[in-house]
């Protein structure tokens, strides 16, 4: 999968981007984190979550003792938006196959998706109707498809609090209960 989506042209962004960020950690992690596509560091450097919001959810893994290593941490979006602007709707589609094809080979037991963009999609893709995140933020919903059976665990995304720090105290008590399921 790796050849094929380094050279990916599905959408615009193929257009503006300077690195694809595919996704990294364990192929054999139980907990998978999606979020929603490369900033301007995870575009520079081909990485995912290595700029302001990376350092938060950096944080929030060490609060639980989970190491980048043993999970596994993509985006619904490979390639990074202009500006960071919100993913379109044909973006989403055409990217997110190869986010369905992740799960697959990596067949996460726990799929933590950190903002609306990657709630809504997991959601959707999972038979579940998509709430926002201030009201379903930090439940457990069992969930299953043809590959994967999977506790999905939506989450703020960890930018809420790069210039909102009330949101932190929120992101520590929703990873608290991740790490107590471990
Ligand atoms: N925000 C995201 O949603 N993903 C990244 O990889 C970095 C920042
Ligand atoms: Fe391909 Fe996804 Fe990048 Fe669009 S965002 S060019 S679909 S890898």
């Amino acid at each position: 999968m790796n050849e094929e989506i380094k050279n990916c042209k599905r959408c615009n962004l193929w257009k503006t981007r300077n690195n694809i960020v595919i996704g990294e950690g364990s192929l054999n992690a139980d907990i998978m984190f999606i979020g929603e596509a490369p900033g301007y560091y995870e575009d520079k450097q081909g990485r995912p979550f290595v700029g302001k919001a990376g350092k938060i959810l950096d944080e929030l893994l060490n609060s639980v003792e989970l190491k980048r290593e043993e999970i596994y941490i993509t985006n619904i979006l490979k390639c990074r938006p202009p500006g960071n602007r919100d993913p379109l709707p044909e973006e989403i589609k055409a990217c997110t196959p190869y986010l369905d094809r992740q799960i697959e080979i990596i067949k996460p037991k726990k799929i933590c998706t950190l903002g609306n963009f990657a709630t809504n999609y997991i959601f959707s893709s999972f038979g579940l109707k998509p709430e926002s995140i201030g009201k379903i933020h930090g439940k457990v919903f069992k969930a299953r498809n043809l590959f994967v059976s999977v506790d999905i665990i939506p989450l703020y995304h960890p930018a809420s609090a790069v210039y909102n720090q009330n949101m932190k105290p929120t992101l520590i008590e929703d990873f608290k209960k991740i790490g107590e399921m471990l």
